[in-house]
């Protein structure tokens, strides 16, 4: 039999180009190749982009030159890139670096195996398109390996709401949902081969409206129904927008025993002004309400966010507006990032109104700050109490296991392995800034 060929695959950005990733190579597996976790012998390499903040294009170029030697010791040696920079720079990559074969885009990674075969036969393959049908009905079913205790699945793609400063509705395109079916065959798939925990994934998650018989349904009815699945245990999602917050699924967070409370809700900016530069279509004061719903139906929710400072405009005032805004709704975990211009979004034709590097990065520190505080303070919350524990795998100490709690903090315990992909109550003993302690309960 012959040698499987080997690929290797550097991924880049969000959990949506994780579970790309996954996809891609599996899709290559129908073709003999199985991964590696170095290039140096690899047959394929594959550079999965993210292209939502600064120089990530230049990343990749950079990434690029790194396997120039690689390619020259064995010309067989196939190149792509695919992801968000594959969509956004096109055959504009191959110009700049010839050695790259294959670029396949977000929605055309279906097309991968014929694109490599095309690469084989030394031609340079490309494809950047939008197709009509949804590249999951031309991907083959997903294979029967087991798997780890959590997953991710890719419910909803794209994004109609075109924020001023992101990419996303260029790179991802449009909003479109997978059917109702086609997702409850892949979570019971997952679920069959050892899942437990299923994450959600969509730009615009909670926007989901899938198709099914009698109606679209939303991503409430979804998780609901996904609920009844026995064997799965945990439900997630990520990531949302304030203004497709349904009733349903504010409710679901109350009465949905498997949804756990953890929610990642980005609101990015604190200042009325900045969120209507900003195109956000909603005032702060919306926001802090909406939570304070969310809150009433699930009072230990652990609230998770994005902030963006230095956006085009931000006065001191603005972002003192943040600060506020985040003292008052008080988060568990959250993201902050500099503004960075992105070619082709509105906000980057505002560069005469940008705001100095010093005093952008000098905010950041500051939101920074207050952000790990209210974090480490809702880790420390936890000494004492008990969590359910979802063990995903060995810890870096002899005997240790590490999983999540229901709120997605690490939690590292002493355990024996036979309790990975198991939950476990867990006594919480200590607390650091980025993960728990505990002994098993
Ligand atoms: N500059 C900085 N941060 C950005 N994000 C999206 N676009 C930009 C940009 N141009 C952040 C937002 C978003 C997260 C995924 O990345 O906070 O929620
Ligand atoms: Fe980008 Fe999210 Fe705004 Fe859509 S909702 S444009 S993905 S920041």
């Amino acid at each position: 039999m012959a040698e499987p060929k080997k690929l290797y695959i550097k991924t880049y950005g969000c959990q949506m180009n994780v579970y790309d990733s996954e996809r891609m190579a599996e899709a290559m597996g129908g073709k003999g190749y199985v991964t590696t976790d170095t290039p140096d012998n690899a047959d394929m390499i594959l550079l999965n982009t993210c292209h939502i903040r600064e120089k990530a294009a230049e990343k990749v170029y950079s990434e690029l030159g790194r396997f120039k030697p690689l390619k020259k010791a064995r010309p067989d040696l196939k190149i792509g890139v695919a992801g968000c920079v594959a969509q956004a720079e096109g055959a504009e990559i191959m110009a700049r670096q010839p050695m790259v074969d294959m670029v396949v885009g977000p929605q055309s990674y279906h097309r991968l195996p014929e694109l490599e075969e095309q690469a084989r036969a030394g031609k340079k393959a490309l494809d950047t398109d939008f197709p009509e049908e949804l590249k999951f009905d031309h991907l083959a079913k997903r294979p029967k390996a087991r798997r780890a205790p959590t997953a991710f699945l890719t419910v909803q793609e794209g994004c109609d709401k075109f924020c001023a400063f992101c990419v996303v509705p260029y790179t991802r395109g449009a909003e479109v949902s997978r059917p109702v079916a086609r997702v409850l065959e892949e979570a019971q798939d997952l679920v069959e081969r050892g899942v437990r925990e299923i994450t959600l994934l969509g730009q615009n998650v909670n926007a989901y409206h899938g198709g099914a018989e009698g109606g679209a349904w939303g991503l409430a009815r979804l998780i609901r129904r996904l609920a009844e699945i026995d064997g799965l245990d945990r439900i997630r999602f990520t990531t949302s927008h304030p203004n497709d917050m349904e009733d349903d699924l504010i409710a679901a967070h109350g009465d949905c025993a498997k949804l756990m409370p953890y929610l990642h809700l980005p609101v990015q900016s604190g200042s009325d002004r900045i969120l209507k530069a900003m195109n956000r279509k909603h005032r702060a004061a919306d926001y802090v309400a909406l939570i304070a719903r969310i809150r009433a139906a699930r009072p230990d929710l652990l609230l998770s966010g994005d902030f963006i400072v230095g956006f085009p405009g931000e006065t001191e005032e603005d972002f003192e507006d943040t600060l506020r805004l985040v003292e008052e709704v008080r988060y568990g975990q959250a993201y902050s990032f500099k503004y960075s211009p992105r070619p082709g979004t509105p906000a980057a034709e505002k560069e005469a109104k940008m705001v100095p590097a010093e005093v952008a990065s000098e905010r950041l520190q500051r939101l920074q700050d207050l952000l790990n505080r209210q974090q480490f303070e809702h880790q420390q919350a936890m000494v004492g109490r008990t969590a359910s524990v979802l063990f995903e795998k060995a810890g870096r100490m002899e005997g240790q296991l590490v999983g999540k709690s229901e709120y997605l903090q690490a939690v590292h315990v002493q355990a024996p392995d036979s309790l990975i992909g198991q939950i476990a109550q867990v006594e919480i003993t200590e607390a650091g800034p980025n993960s728990l302690g505990g002994r098993l309960a």
